[in-house]
């Protein structure tokens, strides 16, 4: 029998990937990312949409190239459909479409969301169904149930900032450049997370809010530097490990329950902010004292990538789900 062999592309932010999938192996995964953004000090959409037109081909060139697959062996292209970035979406999936087109092979379409989640199963250990997993990115905070491949129900979501925007709003408060994420990461491994307090928001059932912490720092920064200019600078280990240890209290005080509640002990994490060393390590404390057994993903399956859509799509392939060629990207997607 004929292998299945999928290009997968993914567009939906900041990052311009192509990765090919056969009969469920991940090939590649080819990422592009766009540094233009860095001196905004956030993901400007015209911006996004212009380097994914630029990138997008040599990327697909690359994953189609290295893979050893010719183009008349790939059984389907699949492509994000959303949610994302109107325009960036629109670069990937006008570009699937031709392709399938001009080929004659079907389009797949995959939601962001639940490829994050699928990346779980690119690599070994795979989780059992079913299993929580918190899908934490810049534009989400989500707590899903995950009951099958493609069977997936949100318990619990952020009711406004996602964890990744409260790392980089901090990050910018603190003069640091665009993703700060991983910088807040870096400075709280030499910091103490007791340095300064700030508040847990409190909400209801297991859903999140992180506008708030964004708030708290601003005027905790705006106080201490009236009385010292160079507070920032001579306290920033300690800040950032502050405001760190505590966006993962709300993390996992949310997390804990929803185990609870579900009465499930796989526990998964997905999205970029899975990359942050005190949360993973936060985590396999939990899995030692609540008996969890716990999945991270690896690092580069964890920011934005094409493997994880080629992923999702390998098991739409498999379930005949496919899209017809009028299909168009939905900025607001849900899981
Ligand atoms: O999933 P992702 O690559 O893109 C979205 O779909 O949003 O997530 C990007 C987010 C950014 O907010 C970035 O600052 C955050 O993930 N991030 C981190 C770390 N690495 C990436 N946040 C905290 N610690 C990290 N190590
Ligand atoms: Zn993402």
């Amino acid at each position: 029998m004929k292998n299945i062999n999928i290009l997968a592309i993914e567009s939906s932010c900041d990052e311009t990937s192509a990765s090919i999938i056969s009969d469920g192996k991940i090939l590649n995964n080819i990422v592009a990312t766009q540094s233009v953004h860095e001196k905004y000090g956030g993901v400007v959409p015209e911006l996004a949409s212009r380097a994914h037109q630029q990138h997008l081909i040599p990327v697909i060139h690359e994953a189609i190239s290295t893979a050893g697959i010719a183009r008349e062996d790939l059984s389907a292209v699949a492509f994000t459909r959303g949610p994302g970035l109107m325009g960036a979406l629109m670069v990937g999936v006008s570009f699937a479409k031709s392709f399938g087109y001009a080929l004659g092979i079907p389009l797949i379409d995959v939601n962001h969301m639940q490829a994050h989640i699928l990346a779980h199963f690119i690599d070994e250990p795979k989780p059992s169904f079913p299993f929580i997993c918190l899908t934490v990115s810049g534009g989400h905070t989500q707590l899903v149930l995950v009951k099958d491949y493609l069977e997936m129900e949100v318990i619990g979501e952020t009711l406004d900032d996602a964890v990744g925007e409260a790392f980089d709003k901090t990050a910018k408060l603190l003069g640091l450049p665009y993703p700060g994420g991983p910088l807040v990461d870096k400075y709280a491994k030499e910091g103490n997370p007791h340095a300064y307090q700030f508040p847990l928001s409190e909400m209801q059932g297991l859903n999140y809010s992180f506008s708030g912490i964004k708030t708290a720092v601003l005027y905790f920064l705006r106080d201490r530097l009236k009385e010292d200019a160079d507070f920032i600078a001579k306290n920033m280990a300690d800040i950032c490990a502050s405001v760190q240890f505590t966006l993962i209290k709300m993390l996992m005080q949310k997390l804990k329950r929803a185990a609870r509640e579900h009465k499930v002990k796989e526990i998964a994490i997905a999205g970029g902010v899975s990359a942050n060393s005190g949360l993973r390590a936060e985590l396999n404390n939990l899995a030692g004292e609540l008996g969890w057994k716990v999945y991270v993903p690896k690092f580069e399956y964890c920011t934005d990538n094409a493997a994880m859509i080629a992923m999702a799509a390998h098991y739409k392939y498999l379930k005949g789900e496919f899209c017809e060629l009028d299909v168009s990207p939905i900025a607001k997607m849900k899981l």
